[in-house]
């Protein structure tokens, strides 16, 4: 086809300054790149444990409706959503996803001459919304040890300000924001500010200081909680998120989101996902015991760490990191290179099985093994 027809049709400016989103890689891709049949997929944060049964069992019993239109309200979800959440129904938005909830925000909230505060490292999406909308973002570094510093953030703070995102767990370093220093956070910001947390880890979290937002939001402060069905629940591949805030805010982003964004049967297994308190809980439990696992497999190897309230864990390898990374790959064990966060010595594992951690590790030993041996050569 002739190019020449298309070189006048010109896409927005501001997508030049976009960076793809760089997911994990799917296992089919490394099975089909390496011949390695049995891959192992750290690389996503999913659940090691598989869907919920339950959500499976409801999927399967509704597949013969699916020639109707879904429930554009997504009422239903709403309510099991609200009555779990403790507030009402209309506190609740369900999205495809949380991911399509962060660019719902970003339309419904930002203007070009806006900014945004983002903690970082964290979740490249906030920055993908925004820079969509032109906004300007502003990362405000993690302190030692990845900790969030509230007085850092609060400096950053201007009369441009517009939403401040919160990721807690945060995603790549597995830190949080003790309870006490979101209630400061909140009662010092002003409140034309309106905070996004970021709980799409919060079932993980072992903390005894730990807020997931929710009793802040249930309080009447400027809060919205997104989360995420994608993680404990194992249902990423059918794609349910959602947000919890006050009415008024959940109003307007209804007037930006397509009708039909959650389809049927994410809807129907999310709901029965809800009800499975058993899966839940072994699914916690086994994040627990697996990270006390690789923390005590890194140790043994003298890898530094940084200690995770999530379902990942960051991993300090140094320069070396990338090739380490790639190796792995190659190994068809598949994990996360830091440089999308600009962390390149670093990569981060998801929490899998216990027989996952045992291949990473018998892997990442080898890869080490040649790596020091080839230091030792390059010696001589
Ligand atoms: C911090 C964070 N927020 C949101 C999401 C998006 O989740 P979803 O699969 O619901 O789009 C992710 C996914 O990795 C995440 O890490």
């Amino acid at each position: 086809m002739n190019n020449l027809r298309f070189e006048n049709i010109h896409p927005r400016l501001v997508l030049k300054q976009m960076k793809p989103y760089s997911p994990g890689k799917p296992i089919w891709e490394v099975q089909r790149e390496t011949g390695i049949e049995k891959v192992i997929k750290l690389a996503s944060n999913e659940n090691p444990l598989g869907p919920s049964p339950k959500a499976v069992a409801a999927i399967q019993s509704y597949l013969g409706d699916i020639h109707r239109y879904p429930d554009a309200d997504t009422v239903d979800l709403r309510f099991a959503l609200a009555e779990k959440l403790q507030v009402t129904a209309e506190h609740v938005i369900v999205t495809n996803g949380a991911d399509e909830l962060i660019t719902l925000l970003s339309e419904t909230f930002l203007e070009p001459e806006d900014e945004i505060i983002v903690p970082s490292p964290t979740f490249s999406e906030y920055e993908f919304g925004a820079t969509l909308m032109g906004t300007k973002v502003i990362s405000v570094p993690l302190s030692e040890g990845y900790q969030y510093n509230i007085t850092d953030i609060l400096n950053a703070v201007t009369e441009k300000t517009k939403l401040l995102y919160l990721c807690s767990p945060n995603n790549p370093t597995g830190t949080y924001l003790p309870r006490t220093d979101l209630y400061e956070l909140l009662e010092a910001l002003p409140s034309r500010i309106l905070v996004i947390f970021d709980g799409a880890y919060s079932h993980f979290v072992t903390a005894d200081d730990y807020s997931d937002g929710l009793e802040f939001v249930r309080m009447g402060y400027p809060l919205m909680v997104t989360q995420t069905f994608s993680k404990i629940y194992g249902l990423a591949g059918i794609r349910v998120g959602y947000g919890v805030a006050a009415p008024s805010l959940i109003n307007s982003i209804r007037q930006v989101k397509e009708p039909f964004n959650v389809n049927a049967l994410a809807q129907i297994g999310a709901i029965a996902a809800l009800k499975d308190d058993a899966h839940l809980e072994a699914t916690r439990a086994s994040n627990t015991k697996g990270r006390e696992q690789v923390y005590a497999l890194l140790e043994q190897l003298g890898i530094s760490f940084t200690k995770s309230m999530s379902n990942f864990i960051l991993i300090k390898l140094g320069p070396e990191a990338k090739s380490i990374y790639d190796q792995l790959m190659s190994k068809g064990i598949i994990v996360r290179h830091g440089q999308g966060w600009n962390l390149p010595e670093h990569i981060r594992i998801s929490v899998g099985t216990s027989d996952d951690h045992l291949a990473f590790i018998e892997a990442l030993t080898s890869i080490l093994e040649k790596v020091e041996l080839e230091k030792e050569v390059s010696k001589i």
